[in-house]
């Protein structure tokens, strides 16, 4: 009898280490002879809840905001390096590699950027600015950033439209994107580059990208790899989507990277809107599991495609911090990653480590 006891607490036990924690697991050993596996890491993240997860868990590391315009380079001539330096240095403290994020988008970008005095700036005001951002963020950080998201989302997502109309492309015409990557080459020849979107699954923006990318390569412009996103849902892409766009990508001979990865349970949106009434979705077991079966179907795509594939990087550890509690609906829960609420892996964490 009282050896039953014993077992019985034994096993009460070890069933609440294997449900607390993440035992002997390790994401991005799992995946060390495939690629790196990363998070998106915010300032604050470094001394929460989250760092000892992204410390055990992943082996590189990109700043979620720090790095952005807006941020580190908020007035004319003053960069502001306290934050996206603190990032670095925890990273080259604990042996993880550095994602550069993100030199040059119209988003997350100060206004001046764009003006002169009053008036707009000109083209020629607007390519300096350029060249001196780039080329005293990435001189900084060279050797330590081993690859630059260096241009995000150009493409349009309109079928009729080639590129977004925004105020680089009014300004400067296309020419700031190759000027970009030749810029941030100049300042780090070491560094790998890459052009970075968002909707690389859909047919109609991929060959649009892909254009993109063979016009920049065939004029020797120095990049080395396309990013996608991924910011995905458990309703796409599908299998054959996801393949259909991998097969594109390698094709062209360019190095591939999983940039911002998380699985939505809300259907793609890009425009922000208002929560309407009981929106909000419970985590429920169902949903549960049709993630998990995304996210297994997503890394078997990943692994087949290892050779091309150089990277794989999360936008973030824990549902709870995740930037889609408030994209596109401020205030809507969404369950996105790997770790739920309270910290705990979830399902998903273990099977993509299931083969
Ligand atoms: C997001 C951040 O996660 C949020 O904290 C911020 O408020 C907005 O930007 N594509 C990108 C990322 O390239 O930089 C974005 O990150 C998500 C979409």
């Amino acid at each position: 009898m009282r050896n039953i006891l014993i077992y019985c607490i034994l096993c009460i036990i070890s069933f609440g280490c294997t449900t607390n924690n993440t035992n002997n697991k390790v994401l991005w050993k799992k995946y060390e002879t495939y690629f790196p596996i990363g998070t998106a890491v915010s300032f604050p993240m470094l001394t929460n809840e989250c760092e000892p997860i992204i410390n055990k868990q992943f082996n590189s590391i990109t700043c979620e905001n720090e790095m952005k315009p807006e941020h580190i380079h908020p007035e004319e001539g003053w960069y502001n390096w306290s934050d996206a330096d603190s990032i670095v240095n925890y990273a080259l403290k604990n042996g993880k590699l550095i994602r550069g994020h993100v030199l040059v988008w119209h988003q997350q970008t100060a206004d001046w950027f764009f003006k002169d005095g009053d008036k707009k700036a000109s083209k020629d005001l607007l390519l300096k600015r350029l060249k001196d951002h780039i080329q005293t963020i990435v001189s900084r950080y060279k050797g330590k950033i081993y690859a630059w998201d260096v241009v995000n989302e150009v493409i349009d997502d309109d079928s009729a439209i080639f590129y977004k109309n925004t105020t680089w492309f009014d300004i400067c015409g296309e020419e700031f994107i190759s000027k970009a990557f030749q810029y941030a080459h100049e300042a780090d020849p070491g560094a790998k580059l890459y052009y970075n979107d968002y909707n690389t699954e859909n047919p109609v923006k991929y060959k649009k990208i892909c254009t993109l990318l063979k016009e920049l390569k065939s004029a020797g412009v120095p990049i080395d790899g396309i990013g996608l996103q991924a910011h995905w849902s458990i309703y796409s892409p599908t299998k054959l989507e996801l393949d259909n766009a991998l097969q594109s990508y390698a094709a062209l001979g360019l190095d591939i990277q999983i940039t911002e990865l998380d699985i939505s349970l809300y259907k793609g949106e890009e425009k922000r809107r208002k929560k309407l009434p009981g929106e909000t979705c419970q985590f429920t077991t169902q949903l549960d599991s049709i993630q998990t079966a995304q996210y297994n179907m997503v890394f078997e795509a990943f692994r087949k495609y290892r050779q091309n594939i150089k990277g794989v990087t999360f936008w973030g550890v824990s549902d709870k911090y995740s930037w889609l509690n408030d994209f596109p609906v401020e205030g809507r829960d969404n369950y996105p990653l790997l770790f739920n609420r309270e910290m705990k892996p979830k399902k998903a964490f273990y099977k993509i480590q299931d083969f």
